[in-house]
């Protein structure tokens, strides 16, 4: 059911755990399966500079956290905005019909914390 590239994710995650120095966190879940999905980056001058994730949840959540994190570390805080779930999706070649709502959540939990950041900034400066 899985390609070979969401079991290798599955089985091997990168940057799996908590981020002790993030100053950006994103929690998402999904109430119809209810998994949860945390990521904590590590943003400096607007560059994802650390990543961690946090993945109560299927295969397919674990594997597409897994390749989120490493599509989004290095990038700016805009290149990360702009990952979609499709190319997650790509990444990971391929996740059945039944699993695509995992890889939302991926996405989701990025932009969670691309807010997160923003407003910390925000209040910093206010
Ligand atoms: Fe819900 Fe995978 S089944 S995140």
């Amino acid at each position: 059911m899985y390609s070979d590239k969401v079991m290798e994710n599955f089985a091997h995650p990168k940057n799996a755990g908590v981020l002790e120095n993030a100053n950006a966190v994103g929690l998402v879940g999904n109430a119809a399966c209810g998994d949860i999905l945390k990521i904590y980056l590590y943003i400096e001058d607007d560059i994802i500079k650390d990543v961690r994730f946090e993945t109560f949840g299927c295969a397919a959540a674990i594997a597409s956290s897994s390749m989120a994190t490493e599509m989004v570390k290095g990038k700016t805080i805009d290149e990360a905005l702009a990952l979609k779930n499709e190319d997650i999706i790509t990444a990971l070649e391929g996740l059945p019909p039944q699993k695509i709502h995992c890889s939302v959540l991926a996405e989701e939990a990025i932009a969670k914390a691309v807010d997160d950041y923003r407003r910390r900034q925000k209040e910093k400066n206010d």
